[in-house]
This record gives structure tokens, sequence and C-alpha cells, in this order.
């Protein structure tokens, strides 16, 4: 079915955030369409009765659709909806998120209204970085592709972020060698601007000078730079010590430290864990990371265990517990998917949050449904995952309460949940 052409009217738009349309044979997705859409596809199989579609022409605009913000929307990988009509593209992700609900037998909570971070509002982004023969690329991926689509703005991330695409092409122009490749970490934290620069690639004493360079040209706080393969980062310069602030308490951040994506978003999240721990003494954050949860727990008089496989965050989010002098917040190094901590340690406590990374937390979920914690908050950056750990909260007696959805990955198919459960025995 190679190479195959067809017509056909876009009627809903799946998981991935593709257009999907029945055609002979199966159905097939087609990036950057909206429903009803009347389009021109080339098809390419994907599976039994799947095909991949690729737009060759829109023949009738479905109602939904709008001009895209942004010139690079098609080709680059990085949004899939930014031709939906505002309301449309809510519509989606709330939808998503009921039927998703309904499939794990998780209806009947409250669901807030979804809680959208602006563009120009991500404070994180990572660049992928080409040097050409001629010249070097700026840009994310293209869907489905390794091919960078290179950057002349980028309308999601904070302007400060977007205006160091330019001077990132001129330092990987003048700095790497045809064929290097380098992906620019690039976050905004209390302190302004972390650069990470990682890469296989050698660079010189005239490249690693134009990376620091860059640091007091574009006021940056800290440049970096790491090997792929090799944990840890070199500072190679800082203009000022970089932090976050949660809580109120500053602590240090570790080169290509996990931050929530938004500012808003992060306060959406915390206020909602925040909130739901009134009145405990005693709490887990599970996955806390440099304490974005555990830290204003902790300042409201809570006694807090926190744990996090990420040992450097871990040292920080300690040594801002010390300067604060918040002697009830205890933090620990662990792999809490290989070494979750049990139910009879977590019994002992009012209050759980959890927030790990896109695979979930299915060993650690199953401990929390064993100990009966009165109330679990679980925050998660995958709606499939999550509904996996809300399922086994709720078969071990948990009550999904309340359920806030936060959209800090604007224009992605990706969406983040804060999730309370209360135990009901
Ligand atoms: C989504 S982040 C949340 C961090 C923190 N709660 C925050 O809001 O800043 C997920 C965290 O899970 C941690 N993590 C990933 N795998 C882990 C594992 N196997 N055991 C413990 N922590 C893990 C990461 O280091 C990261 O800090």
């Amino acid at each position: 079915m190679t190479g195959f052409r067809a017509e056909v009217t876009i009627e809903s738009i799946g998981r991935r955030g593709d257009g999907v349309a029945a055609v002979t044979g199966g159905v097939v997705h087609v990036p950057a369409t909206a429903p009803g859409d009347r389009v021109r596809v080339a098809l390419t199989e994907a599976g039994p009765g799947r095909f991949r579609g690729r737009l060759l022409s829109l023949l009738e605009a479905g109602p939904d659709r709008r001009e895209p913000p942004c010139r690079h929307f098609g080709d680059c990988g990085g949004c899939a909806l930014q031709h939906l009509a505002a309301e449309a593209y809510d519509a989606w992700k709330m939808g998503m998120l009921r039927s998703l609900l309904a499939r794990n037998g998780l209806e009947g909570t409250t669901v807030e209204p979804l809680h959208a971070s602006p563009p120009g509002s991500r404070r994180r982004a990572t660049f992928a970085i080409r040097r050409r023969r001629d010249d070097a690329i700026v840009g994310f991926s293209e869907r489905h592709s390794h091919r960078v689509v290179d950057l002349a703005a980028c309308p999601v991330v904070l302007p400060e972020i977007a205006a160091l695409i330019e001077p990132l092409r001129a330092w990987a122009a003048a700095a790497l060698t045809t064929g290097d490749r380098a992906d620019a970490h690039v976050a905004m934290t209390d302190s302004g601007i972390d650069l990470l620069v990682r890469t296989a690639a050698r660079l010189g004493g005239a490249g690693r000078d134009a990376l620091v360079d860059l640091l007091a040209r574009e006021n940056l706080a800290r440049v970096a730079r790491a090997h792929p393969k090799q944990d840890g980062a070199e500072v190679l310069a800082e203009a000022r010590p970089v932090r976050a602030v949660y809580g109120g308490f500053p602590v240090a951040l570790a080169p290509g430290a996990f931050a929530q994506a938004t500012a808003d978003g992060e306060a959406a999240l915390t206020g909602f864990a925040v909130e739901a721990a009134e009145g405990a003494a005693s709490a887990f954050d599970l996955f806390c990371g440099s304490g974005a949860f555990a830290l204003p727990l902790a300042g409201r008089g809570c006694s807090v265990s926190a744990a996090d496989i990420d040992k450097a965050a871990i040292a920080n989010l300690g040594a801002a517990v010390r300067r604060a002098g918040l002697a009830k917040l205890h933090a620990e190094p662990r792999n809490l998917m290989r070494r979750p901590v049990p139910a009879r340690e977590l019994a002992e406590a009012d209050f759980v949050v959890f927030d790990p990374p896109r695979a979930g937390a299915k060993a650690q979920a199953a401990e929390i449904a064993a100990a009966g914690v009165p109330v679990v908050v679980a925050v998660s950056c995958d709606p499939g995952t999550f509904m996996r750990d809300a399922r086994i909260l709720a078969d071990g007696g948990y009550r999904l309460t309340r359920l806030r959805p936060v959209d800090q990955f604007l224009w992605s198919p990706h969406l983040e949940l804060a999730a309370r459960f209360d135990f009901a025995g």
C-alpha cells in the first residue's frame, strides 16, 4: 500500500494529536489536520489496518481549523495542535482525559477546568544542534524523524529562550566541525538562564571559550557542558549561583536539573498538593526532585520524608534544608522503581505526594495502595501511566476525588495531571 494516495475527511483527533480518517482497509493518521478537514494525503502502511498520512493538500477546511501562530508548524515536531481553534483544542484535551477516566472506571470525580499555560511561558527547552558542511542548524526534530527543523522562532518558549537560538547557531558554526551534533538544554531559573550543552564532539579551547563568551553576551547565569554518555556536567562559567525557590526556600540546581515546564504550571501543581495536605502532620514526597513539593510542605510545619534517584538534587535539597533550619525535612537518594518506600513506612504518614517520570510508579503505587494513607496526591505528565497507577490506588480502597488538568505542554498532545485520592477503606 506504500505510495497510495487518497482524499479523506478527518473525523477526529487521535491520542498523539493527529487527525484520524477512515480509508479502505483501516484508518489513517494525518498530522496537522482538524475534524471536518477534507484533505488529499499520501499513505504509508504503519501496521495492520493503520496508515500514516502525509498531507498533500487541504481541499476544504473544517470548522475548528485556524491559522497556526508559528511559521514552522507542520514541519517542526514540537507542536501537534496549533491549527485548532482554542475552544476545540481545550475540548480535545478534556475529551481525551474523560474518555481515559471512563475506560479505567475512574469517572465520577470532580474534574477542574483545564489550567492552561500561555504561549511564550515554557521555561525549559532542549534544542538539537547539527553542524552541517556550510552552516549550523538549531531546532527541534520533525515528527517521526531525526531531521532537525532549523528554527527562526518558537512561540511556545519564553522569549529569552527563543532569543538564544541565533547565538547558539553562531556558536555551533564557529565551535563544531562538519557532522558534529549537540543538544542545548536551556532552562530559565530563578537566577536567569542556565545553559547545558551536551555533546560527544571534542570542544577545543576556542569552542569552550566561545561558550563562555555567550554567558556575558547573553547575560546567562551559568554555562556547562556534558558528554551524552557520561553522568555529571562540567561548569564552564557561572555568573551567579543557579537556584530555584520553592515555598520561599532557595535550593541550588545542578546543570540540567528537573523543573516543571512552566512557572504557572508549577504553581498550579504545588498549590493543589499543598491544599490537599492541609492539616497533615507528616508526609512523603516521592520522586521529589529538588523539593518543589517537599519544601512548601515543610515550610507549613509538616514533617516530610522525600526521596528521588537524582543524587545531586537530593544533596542540594539537603543543603537547602540545613540552610533554612527545616529540621523536619529528610531527603534520601533512592531508586523508587526498584526499592519503593514500603507500605508499613508509608502507613505512618497522613499524606503522600508522588510525581514520577513518564513511566509512572507502578511498584510505588502498589505500596501506597496497601498503606491506606488518608490523602494521596498523584502528579503525572502521562495520562496513560497515571490511569494505570490510579487504578492500583482505586483497587486498594482509594477514591479519586479531584483532578486538576494542567496544560504545561501547550499545543502538544501531552497533559499534566494532579489528582487527589482519599482513602475510603
Ligand atoms: C516529573 S519529575 C518530578 C520532580 C519534582 N517533583 C518536581 O516537581 O520538581 C520526576 C522525578 O523522578 C525522578 N526519578 C526518575 N526515576 C526515578 C527512580 N527510578 N527512582 C526515584 N526517582 C526517580 C527524577 O529524578 C525526577 O526528579
